[in-house]
């Protein structure tokens, strides 16, 4: 399998590599990150890859002065993946870039591999119908590595497309037992100390404030053709059970396993092949894990509502939704508003939004670019 991982350097492209050392089948083909050129150093030397692109100049320049590269191509613009993806006909595509960077290279990259494994949940959120719509054309799988979503997929496979509901679980975060007054002075220290994933800053965020879930519902939405009004978000704070499905005979299924990103990431690059082993510290021991715990979600947060209504609402809401969230996120964590003004603006910037109908990727990019200099605007007068 000839793989490249975009965002090698991430928590998730970091799993992803931990994971290709336990199959031999897997060639590294390429690596992408932005500027860590000091862990992507040690990632050259380690899975040797035959290309590895850094985004960022003057990371570029110091890594090329500093290491030695035995043989692989170190090169500096993120585009050169579609020549190389098209050249040595890749098989396998991890998307794990953060943000919407890499928004029109993944939609091009699509068409380049056999099976696109997608974490880049932006990517989703703005162009979920377009991304949906070009794999269909090319034959291309697009497999969700967010694991709700991978849940979801590999029970919507097991079981059917005929079901009547479906169910995103959240562990509800850091702050999941405060009130709304116990949030005004938590700092960006206290949000990102998330009780069980480690993740990304922004995503630990959108975690605590469940923006994450709004998120996802309309990933979900996308990714399986399910309107908002048969997604249900439940809290779940062991983070066992990660997607659930009912079927209008009253059937139901649990999609369950330890909170490790590398299960989700292993199964989908082994496209669901049950013979094949996990490592014995991936596996359940029920005598550990003892109980498993259900809530309604959080009433402070609005956050599940806007999702759901992003996508009743529909055109650019839902990308107008991303864009406010993600600047008003960064200005948390440069202390420049509190937690609770992240929804706050965001609901601001949604009531003022006027939509569009946007059809292409260049369409989507300058909705997100208005959105956020609108969003930015607002925090100023915060
Ligand atoms: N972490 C999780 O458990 C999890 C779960 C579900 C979904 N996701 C989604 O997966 C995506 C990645 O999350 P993460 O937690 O792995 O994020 P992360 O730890 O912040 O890693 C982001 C990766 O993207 C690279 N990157 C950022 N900007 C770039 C640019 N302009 N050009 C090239 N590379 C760039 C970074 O490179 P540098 O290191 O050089 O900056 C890094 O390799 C996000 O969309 C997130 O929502 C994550």
């Amino acid at each position: 399998m000839k793989l490249a991982i975009l965002g090698s350097t991430g928590e998730i492209g970091t799993r992803a590599l931990k994971v290709s050392e336990s199959l031999k089948e897997c060639e590294i083909l390429a690596i992408i990150c932005n500027k860590n050129w000091k862990l992507f150093a040690e990632q050259i030397t380690k899975y040797n890859p035959r290309y590895a692109i850094i985004r960022d100049s003057s990371s570029y320049k110091k890594l090329r002065n500093q290491m030695h590269l035995n043989g692989t191509k170190l090169l500096n613009n993120a585009d050169d993946i579609l020549e190389i993806s098209d050249k040595h006909k890749i098989d396998t595509i991890i998307g794990a870039t953060i943000g919407t960077t890499f928004l029109r290279l993944n939609y091009e990259l699509i068409k380049l591999c056999k099976r696109f494994l997608i974490a880049n949940k932006e990517s989703i959120v703005l162009a979920g119908r377009l991304f949906m719509k070009k794999a269909a054309r090319h034959g291309t799988q697009i497999v969700p590595l967010d694991s709700e979503h991978f849940g979801l997929f590999s029970l919507i496979n097991a079981h059917g497309t005929d079901f009547s509901r479906i169910y995103l679980t959240a562990s509800g975060g850091p702050f999941r037992t405060y009130s709304r007054n116990q949030l005004k002075n938590v700092t960006p220290k206290q949000a990102l100390n998330h009780p069980i994933w480690k993740m990304g800053a922004r995503i630990t965020i959108d975690s605590a404030t469940l923006m994450n879930k709004a998120f996802e519902v309309i990933e979900a939405s996308y990714l399986f053709n399910v309107p908002g009004d048969k997604i249900k978000v439940v809290i779940h704070p062991e983070s066992i059970i990660h997607a659930m499905i009912e079927y209008p005979n009253g059937a139901f299924f649990a999609q369950m396993s330890l909170p490790r990103m590398e299960i989700p990431i292993k199964q989908a690059m082994i496209n669901g092949n049950r013979n094949r082993n996990i490592s014995p510290k991936y596996r359940m021991d029920f005598h550990q894990i003892k109980q498993l715990t259900f809530d309604e979600v959080n009433g402070w947060t609005p956050a599940v509502k806007f999702g759901i209504d992003a996508l009743k609402k529909g055109g650019s809401f839902p990308i107008a939704l991303n864009a406010a969230d993600e600047v008003a996120v960064e200005s948390f964590l440069q202390k420049k508003i509190p937690f609770l003004k992240i929804t706050e603006i965001i609901e601001k910037i949604l009531n003022n939004h006027k939509p569009v109908e946007p059809k292409t990727i260049s369409d989507i990019l300058d909705v997100d670019s208005n959105v956020r200099k609108e969003t930015s605007e607002l925090v100023k007068h915060n």
